[in-house]
């Protein structure tokens, strides 16, 4: 019998695998794009680190797809870009440091933290516990080069791209209606977040970490917080009980 969760399940891990070979290849040209900027020695080494400590973790989650004797994807080989085309360098490296480490790896954390409680083996806890203290000093990385550039740049540009950028990041399935087997509340043993619980911890992190962060750095966040107030409203209503 097929069970559609555990299916779900091994998608993920799958798909776990492709975002850590592929954010190897986005910290390595981020430490030389860094390094060509200008940007503190440290920062630069930071991300050299995190593109190995990304390699680290997809052959994790091999591990994982092993143990499930579930099929390990090819490696992600693009180098893959987010920023808008008509930004000057700069403005284009700032962008994905921000949506890679202000806000992808703060997710990712976020989501990691998440899991960890309800892992029922120590193999798999060990897994989680370390790529989410590894997410943590990514994240960090894009606070420290923003304290950065913001001395260099104007970092309003950034300001009406924030919605966009949150989006593209959360992917296209996060704010739809549950696939089958992805809402099972089983899959939290399998290291993966429930549908629901994923949108309730996406929103949230941006509300309690990502919108602090920003702001701090003197980035205008309405934009961003327009942006999860609909989404939280859309929820909402969508799952309100019929004539409510
Ligand atoms: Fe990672
Ligand atoms: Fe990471």
């Amino acid at each position: 019998m097929v069970d559609p969760a555990r299916q779900h399940a091994d998608r993920v891990w799958a798909a776990r695998y492709g975002v850590e070979t592929g954010a190897a290849l986005r910290f390595g040209s981020l430490s030389r794009r860094m390094w060509q900027a200008g940007a503190p020695e440290a920062l630069v080494e930071l991300a050299a680190r995190a593109s190995r400590d990304e390699t680290r973790h997809a052959s994790r989650c091999e591990d994982v797809l092993h143990s499930r004797q579930a099929p390990v994807p090819a490696p992600e080989t693009r180098l893959l870009e987010y920023a808008p085309l008509e930004l000057t360098p700069e403005q284009r490296l700032t962008y994905e440091v921000v949506a890679q480490s202000c806000v992808s790896e703060t997710e990712s954390m976020a989501t990691l933290v998440t899991l960890l409680d309800a892992a029922t083996t120590e193999f798999l806890k060990g897994v989680l516990h370390e790529l989410a203290r590894d997410e943590v000093a990514h994240a960090r990385l894009g606070w420290g080069y923003l304290a950065w550039a913001k001395q260099r740049m104007d970092l309003a540009f950034l300001v009406p791209m924030l919605p966009r950028m949150v989006a593209g990041s959360a992917g296209p399935d996060l704010f739809r209606p549950a696939a089958a087997g992805t809402d099972d509340p089983a899959l939290f043993h399998a290291g993966v977040v429930p549908h629901s619980e994923r949108q309730r911890v996406y929103l949230e992190t941006l509300e309690a970490v990502v919108i602090p962060g920003i702001t701090e750095h003197g980035i205008d966040a309405a934009p961003l917080r327009d942006w999860v107030d609909a989404r939280r409203a859309a929820l909402t209503t969508s799952t309100a009980p019929a004539g409510a």
